[in-house]
Formats: structure tokens, sequence, C-alpha cells
């Protein structure tokens, strides 16, 4: 990872970034008074540059000015947009871009607010981020940020610090391929988590447990599998929780669709099918690096939907963890199977204050939302209003859907409670609607993110870099630092 090194502000020689604020209009743009920090020639060069740009104070947006022979070497100028956290989350994103020997230093603000430093870090480190064959690849390099009182800004870089690391863990298992990365090859990477961590405790389920103990949606979609399902459940417990809250997490970590098998373009990134595993375990780890003072139990339903001789079949009907059954109508309606168990599970066994659930659930959720913004559900306003708070600070979208009581009639099934994928349309509404169904006595505590879209990204945007983008992480470790 690339260091990031707090200091006292001073003259610097090398490269130097400076912020421009500025929410879109030019004349908001300014360099802020750090110009204080440069020889005055730099500082009117620096003013002059601004005055030219278009829309300089763009968060994000960066212009370089060579100053060849002269000290600093060159100007980096950055756009923070309304100078806030996500401002300077962009402006750390467009940093992290330039070619790696550009900014060394970064002049902050006199008195700036820690929400600075965070989003300035989370940007850096987030965009700097890349997956290659063999794994993630080592970024070297250090950047200076240079700030007076620095020591009142090292809780805001550990807190971005750990929420990266989750971030990256996450990124890390879901670029994985799935010739590795199988349901056995993820409860091992969570178990070798743990045994860092005292805090935290692991058990996984295989098979034989599995039908012991009666989770025949699990067992049923990863019946096809040469590589046989898991259920793990990661368990945080610090002293003195007050609030048990329960994560559940899609882990199909490959999905063909089953005998009703997708089509190439469908199935060629199906590797990501477990962004919502990812997620939960990755956030749980990260609240156990941050000593969270909520207890968390994390519930990871692992399977591959595969295609042979074992596969369920649509028309079959199977029984859940909590009794109820579903009749298949779509072998590629998988995911809520799975989740049905974990979250049957949850309020039989482990009766939480709350119950969240992540999964990569729907191609739906991108038609209704396009590609960044995830469905969220939930009966409860409150929760979802934190929620919606939590993702807005972290700099991850969620929209707000309906769950309509008249849609509920689609599921209703002649030969078992319920038809696991209704064809009336609605598909990210209905199959929350389903996973409700599962909620017991909880159904007011519970909260559903369909983040089929936002967990993978096309290109390098802003933070996100192509590939898997955590998508849940920050938004979880955002929503547990509130949980008391
Ligand atoms: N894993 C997919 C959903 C998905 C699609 C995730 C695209 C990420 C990107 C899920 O298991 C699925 O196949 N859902 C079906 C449901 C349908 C059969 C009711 C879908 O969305 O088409
Ligand atoms: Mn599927
Ligand atoms: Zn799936």
């Amino acid at each position: 990872m690339l260091t990031i090194r707090l200091a006292p502000r001073r003259a610097v020689s090398g490269v130097l970034a400076l912020p421009v604020a500025g929410s879109g209009s030019t004349d908001l743009a300014r360099p802020r008074d750090d110009v204080a920090l440069l020889p005055e020639d730099a500082a009117a060069e620096a003013a002059a540059l601004v005055d030219d740009a278009d829309n300089p104070g763009r968060a994000g947006a960066t212009q370089i000015l060579p100053r060849p022979l002269r000290r600093p070497e060159r100007l980096l100028l950055v756009g923070v947009g309304a100078g806030d956290e996500a401002g300077w989350r962009a402006a750390g994103a467009a940093l992290a871009r330039q070619s790696e020997s550009t900014a060394r230093t970064v002049a902050l603000p006199p008195d700036c607010d820690p929400s600075v430093v965070r989003g300035l870090a989370e940007g850096l480190w987030l965009a700097s981020y890349q997956f290659v064959a063999g794994g993630r690849r080592r970024r070297r390099g250090a950047i200076t940020v240079a700030v007076d009182g620095h020591e009142r800004y090292a809780d805001a870089l550990t807190q971005a610090k750990a929420t990266v690391e989750a971030s990256c863990l996450a990124r890390d298992l879901t670029n994985t391929p799935s010739s590795r990365k199988n349901p056995a090859w993820f409860a091992q990477q969570v178990q070798q988590a743990a045994t860092s961590r005292p805090e935290l405790s692991v058990t996984v389920r295989g098979p034989r447990e599995l039908a012991a103990e009666g989770f025949g949606g699990i067992l049923a979609v990863g019946g096809g599998s040469a590589t046989p399902p898991r259920f793990v459940e990661l368990s945080y417990r610090p002293r003195g929780a007050r609030t048990h809250v329960v994560l559940v997490g899609k882990g199909i970590t490959f999905d063909t669709g089953g005998i009703s098998i997708k089509t190439l373009d469908g199935m060629k990134l199906m590797r990501k099918d477990m962004g919502g595993a990812a997620a939960v375990a990755a956030a749980t780890i990260g609240a156990a690096d941050l000593g969270f003072r909520t207890r968390i139990t994390t519930l990871i339903p692992l399977a591959e939907n595969a295609v042979s001789g074992g596969s369920f079949r649509p028309g079959d009907i199977i029984r859940h963890y909590d009794g109820a059954t579903s009749e298949i109508t779509n072998t590629d309606a998988e995911g809520r199977l799975v989740l049905a168990d974990a979250l049957g599970y949850a309020v039989r066994r482990l009766r939480p204050d709350v119950l969240v659930n992540l999964a990569t659930l729907t191609g739906a959720n991108a038609v209704a939302l396009g590609k960044r913004t995830a469905a969220m559900y939930s009966d409860n306003d409150t929760l979802a209003g934190a929620f919606a708070d939590a993702a807005a600070a972290a700099g991850e979208r969620v929209w707000r859907m309906p769950l309509p009581e008249d849609y509920v009639a689609y599921l209703a099934s002649d030969l078992a409670d319920l038809y696991s994928a209704p064809t009336q349309g609605a598909g990210s509404v209905v199959a929350a609607l389903y996973l409700r169904e599962f909620t017991g006595d909880l159904r007011d505590r519970w909260l559903h993110l369909d983040m089929s879209a936002p967990s993978w990204s096309d290109r390098p945007v802003d933070e996100l870099a192509k590939g898997a983008t955590g998508w849940g992480v920050r938004t979880l470790l955002r929503w547990l630092a509130t949980v008391d």
C-alpha cells in the first residue's frame, strides 16, 4: 500500500499538489490560502493558471504547471469541489491516477476538518488498487500530506486505512477467478483472517452438517458443483456490546445459472456473484480492526451454481432451514435460495437486533438504477434512513425501493409455500419480497441491499479500479460506527 505521511506544512521542493475549491463555477475556483507554502512567483503562476482553466475546482479536476529549473519543480492543481469529504475523496483518486512520480506533497488548508484527511486518503488508496493475474499489485511510494497540527488527523488516517484495507480485501476476494475461489477456499480465507484476530471466531459447516440441519436451499444450489457448499458463521464479540447485528452475504462463487443456463454474455463475469459475501466478511474484519462496540454475526452461504447430473432442476421443491418450501421456477434465481436458509437461521438461532443482507441478487438492479447504485429495501424507515446516511457519507450510492403488498401474491405457488422466481416483472423488488418471507418476527428490523450493479466497475472511475469495487464495505463500516 502506498504510504501516506502526515507532516507539518513547510516550504516545499519537488512536486506540490495544491487544492482548488469550487463547486462548478470558475469564479469560485481559487487556490486555497496554501499559497503561503509557495514562493511568490509560483503563487502568481498558480493563480493565473486557475483563472485560465475551465472549471479547475471541479472535484477531481487536475492541471499541471511545470516549472523547470525552479522550486517547486511542478505544481499540480487539483479540484476539491465543495471541499467536503466527497470532494477530497475525488481529489485523492485523481492524484493517485497521476503518473506515479507526480504529486509527492499535498497541501491541506489550515484548520481543515479531519474528514478532509479521511476523504483524501481513501481516494488515494482506493484508486491506486490494481488486481493483476496472481493477486493484488503492490504499490510502493509515499505521499506527504502537509497540514498544521497534524496529530489531530492521525485518527482520520487510521479509519481511512482500516476502511480501505477491508474494501480491498473484498475486492481481492471478488476479483479472484472461480477456478481458485470455490466455497472451501472462501471459507478458508475467512478462517485465516480470524486466526490473527482474537475477537473473531469462525465455524464452517460442510455438506454433511448442512444436510443434518436442514439447509435445503444451500444444498440444492450447491448440488451440481464438483466443489461442495459451505456455510460460514463469523462472529465478532467485543466486550460490553449492547447491540447484536447479523450480516448476511450471498456467496455464489460462480453462477452459470444452473440448468436454466445463462448466455456467455450473462455468465462471463459471474465470479463476482459472491460480492455480498466478500463485503460482509471484510466489513466484519474491518469492524474488529477498528474496535467497534457492536456484536456482529456474519453469515455466508457459499455454493457454486453449476451444471451437472447433480444439479437441481426447474420444478423441484426444496425445503429451507425454517421449514418453508420453494418451488423452483428458474435455477438461475439461486441467490435467494441460499439466503433464505441463512435468514431463517438468523431468525431462529441468533435472534439479533438488526438483520442486514447484501447480495448480487438480480440483473434488474442495473435496469432500474444503472451501474453505480444499489437497490435498498426495508420496512423500517429509521433503519433505511441510517443506511442512506451511511452510504452518502461513505460515497456509495443507494436508492430505496418499495415493497408493494399486492406484489406478494406473485409468490404464491400451489405446490409449495413460494415460487422461487415469479415472472411478472420488477425482478429486484420481487426478489426482495421473497427474502422478506424468511425474516419472521425480525421483519421490521431487516434491510436488504441488492448490489449486483455497483459491485463491479468496467473501467477505472473516481476511487474505483476496474473490476470488483468492494461495494458495501464502506457503507457497512459507516453504519456500524453509528450503532451503539
Ligand atoms: N447473480 C445473478 C444476478 C446478477 C446479474 C448479478 C448480473 C450481477 C450481474 C442472479 O443469480 C440471477 O441470475 N438473477 C436472475 C433472476 C431471474 C432468473 C429471476 C436475473 O437477474 O436474471
Ligand atoms: Mn443466478
Ligand atoms: Zn447469482
